[in-house]
């Protein structure tokens, strides 16, 4: 799809991100996916995206279509550099062979892996000049977006449901005030809000209009949650 196609694509859709983060093993994803499976209607217009570990996206690839699930893949990282010398990285062209998203910016990654703006600018870089669709998490009204991002993220870090035990879900109608913001600055952004979202609150987020979906951590590792936010979104 070229760029704009794709912005069309997105600004009519809403999204479903779950972000297993470090979590699950082959087994466990391929339980996961066939409780996912058993409960799964498409709905018209409401995209499911599941980002995962590197070492389980050949597997969940293979699973997905082999069950003909219209859902999609994406990874929880990428390299800033292309191919070459750099051991250890995974980079753009090799993951645009097995997803379509890639998660760039998460609070986490740059707390506990020190990575910048100028780190995660290359990375938003690198996977879309590979035709990979970066969803770039932003922890605040003030973090900086490259140009021509189609998809941000706002998750605060405070809402983050691991980050705390008294970690809470944001506002819904500041997040739809929040959403306009960002909004205002880059025509056909895609805005998804994350922190804390579960199958009780989600509804709250995604009936907004400047809301166009959802990224969910802890309760997306269960099957049976994340069908039910799917359900309810
Ligand atoms: P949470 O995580 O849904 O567990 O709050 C969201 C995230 O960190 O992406």
């Amino acid at each position: 799809m070229r760029r704009l196609e794709k912005l069309l694509y997105h600004m009519k859709n809403s999204l479903i991100v779950a972000n297993w983060k470090s979590n699950k093993t082959i087994p466990e994803a391929n339980d996961w996916l066939a409780k996912l499976a058993s409960g799964f209607t498409k709905k018209e217009g409401k995209e499911v995206v599941l980002c995962v570990s590197f070492p389980l996206l050949h597997f969940l690839r293979e699973q997905i279509s082999k069950s003909n699930l219209d859902i999609k893949l994406g990874a929880q990282d990428v390299s800033q550099f292309p191919e070459g010398p750099y051991t250890g990285e995974v980079n753009a062209r090799q993951l645009k062979e097995l997803a379509d998203y890639v998660i760039i910016g998460h609070s986490e990654r740059r707390e506990r892996f020190g990575e910048n703006k100028d780190t995660l600018f290359e990375k938003v870089k690198r996977a879309t000049e590979q035709s990979l669709l970066p969803i770039f998490c932003v922890q605040n009204e003030n973090t900086e977006v490259p140009d021509g991002q189609i998809i941000v993220a706002y998750e605060p870090p405070d809402a983050i449901s691991t980050s705390s035990p008294d970690s809470a879900p944001e506002d819904p109608e500041e997040m739809e005030n929040v959403a306009y913001g960002f909004k205002s600055q880059g025509p056909g952004l895609v805005f998804l809000y994350g922190g804390s979202v579960d199958q009780n609150n989600v509804r709250e987020f995604t009936e907004k209009n400047s809301i166009d979906g959802v990224l969910v951590g802890a309760k997306s590792l269960s099957a049976e949650e994340f069908l039910g936010i799917y359900q309810n979104a």
